[in-house]
């Protein structure tokens, strides 16, 4: 297993004063920036581009940016997202025709790659292109808002990819989005999460670094 990491969902961040807010969530230990792109097309709810990616570079912000795309088509978005400054791609792979192609034009320019799973996707998807994947995300809850409550069926999944993971010896991560918090992120990294996506949990703490805190607090027990 690799080391923990906690990746605060801006789609909860303030966007009236957004690179402060991600430089705050940052300051207060939060490892990743996971930036949720939403196209009023795959999901029924429309949020940021690449524009507001590069922005965010502009401002200063050096952590790792986790593009979550919700989108279909993805693969237009792909070099413009490596453009403005993403570290990490995923996208759901029933939203592209050629997923293996997708996976590779992502690669190519520079990103690592993933396939997100609904919380009804079949994890046969993987089957092929294991190999290509640099991190699986598991949905866990239906995609589109933040806010919704964990989808309890997630952890069986999570616990069927931790050992598909762990038997091909790839250093692939296992990335939960949805529903998580201080109170259930622990049974979560049981069944074999190791980066953690949690939006409302943190920003609408009124801590974000105690909140944070207390999250590292039940991974390590
Ligand atoms: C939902 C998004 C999530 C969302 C998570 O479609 O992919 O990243 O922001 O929000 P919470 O943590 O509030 O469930
Ligand atoms: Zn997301």
């Amino acid at each position: 297993m690799q080391p923990y990491l906690i990746a605060p969902s801006i789609l909860s961040a303030d966007f009236a004063r957004l690179g402060e807010d991600v430089n705050e969530v940052l300051a207060a230990g939060a490892d990743v920036v996971h930036f949720d792109v939403m196209d009023n097309h795959y999901v029924p709810n429309l949020t940021i581009g690449p524009m507001v990616c590069q922005a965010l570079r502009n401002y200063g912000i050096t952590a790792p940016i986790d593009v979550h795309l919700m989108v279909e088509p993805v693969d237009s978005l792909v070099p413009q997202f490596a453009k403005a400054g993403a570290s990490i791609i995923t996208f759901h792979p029933e939203a592209s025709k050629h997923i293996d192609r997708t996976l590779q034009l992502i690669k190519d320019h520079g990103c690592q790659a993933g396939l997100v799973f609904n919380p009804a996707t079949p994890l046969s998807y993987l089957d092929y292109v294991l190999d290509k994947v640099d991190v699986v995300l598991l949905m866990s809850v239906n995609p589109g808002f933040g806010g919704q409550k964990f989808i309890p069926a997630t952890l069986d999944k999570l616990a069927a990819v931790r050992q598909l993971i762990d038997h091909s010896g790839l250093p692939i991560r296992l990335e939960i989005d949805g529903g998580v918090t201080v109170a259930n992120i622990g049974e979560i990294a049981a069944a074999g999460a190791d980066m953690f996506v949690a939006g409302s949990a943190i920003f609408n703490s009124p801590d974000y670094a105690a909140t944070i805190a207390q999250m590292r607090q039940q991974l390590a027990a």
